[in-house]
């Protein structure tokens, strides 16, 4: 089994937990005035499931094959529509596009054909593939990290780089963004030790941050690296950090 196909099933476990317990529902509903959804690393399909029920069209990304494979199979068994056409998303369909969004392929052949009325990162910071290596750190260092600051943390270096490209497509798109991550603390605006540096570089006008309490699988599904460590419990506390930007 190659890393990407391991990941594939590992995740799937942990979003078929996430999706059980109405997480995503719960994600999908914060956003709810927002009709053309442009979902940055969709992973195995639940979260995209979640946002189609809600009544969102979509264009889900994902660098993942086999993760495509499987949210493609979850939708088509759900009775939901997949189109192959970017250009023309009706209500409640979604559009799956194989491609990595820190790649100029994106920027140029994909992008200009998409008008999101928000961008959504849900949980793809916690991702890391050593075998991204090569391609990752100089994207990492164009962006702004030094090589000490990468090797110190480099799943946290190459969250940094995807929240903060995702913020530019917001930006370039001229929409909001729905960043959701897993932390283990409350994030509010007097403790914010990172949004509002984005809201200021990309000139937001608004910041709303949603925590909400919840339990995450590690064993059995995608272990959970915190700080270097991985989590080897069943299931871990986390805090779901919504951070939603106009
Ligand atoms: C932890 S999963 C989250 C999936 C989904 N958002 C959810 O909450 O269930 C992260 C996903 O982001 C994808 N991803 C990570 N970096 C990416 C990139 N640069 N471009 C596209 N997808 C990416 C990974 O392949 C993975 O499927």
């Amino acid at each position: 089994m190659t890393e990407k196909e391991k990941y594939a099933f590992e995740w799937n476990n942990s979003a078929k937990y996430f999706y059980d317990n109405n997480r995503y529902k719960h994600l999908a509903a914060q956003i709810k005035k927002y009709n053309t959804v442009l979902e940055i690393g969709c992973g195995t399909g639940q979260s995209t499931l979640a946002l189609l029920e809600a009544g969102h069209s979509v264009v889900a990304i994902d660098q993942n094959m086999y993760c495509i494979d499987k949210a493609k199979n979850l939708i088509k068994s759900s009775g939901y529509s997949i189109t192959e056409n970017i250009d023309d998303i009706s209500s409640q369909t979604v559009c799956f596009v194989e491609c990595d969004i820190t790649d100029k392929k994106f920027e140029q052949d994909i992008l200009p054909k998409i008008f999101p009325d928000i961008v959504i990162c849900w949980n793809v910071g916690s991702y890391w593939d050593k075998a991204k290596i090569n391609d990752a750190v100089p994207k990492m260092i164009e962006y702004g990290l030094t090589p000490e600051q990468i090797s110190e943390n480099i799943e946290s270096s190459y969250c940094e780089l995807i929240i903060w490209r995702a913020c530019a497509i917001a930006k370039n798109k001229q929409c909001a963004i729905h960043i959701v991550e897993r932390g283990e603390e409350k994030i509010t605006r007097f403790n914010d030790p990172y949004y509002f540096l984005l809201k200021k570089e990309f000139r937001f006008k608004t910041i709303k941050y949603i925590n909400t309490k919840a339990t995450t699988l590690s064993k059995g599904g995608r272990q959970l690296i915190t700080n270097g460590i991985v989590n080897t419990q069943n299931e871990i506390p986390i805090i779901f950090i919504s951070v939603t930007m106009t």
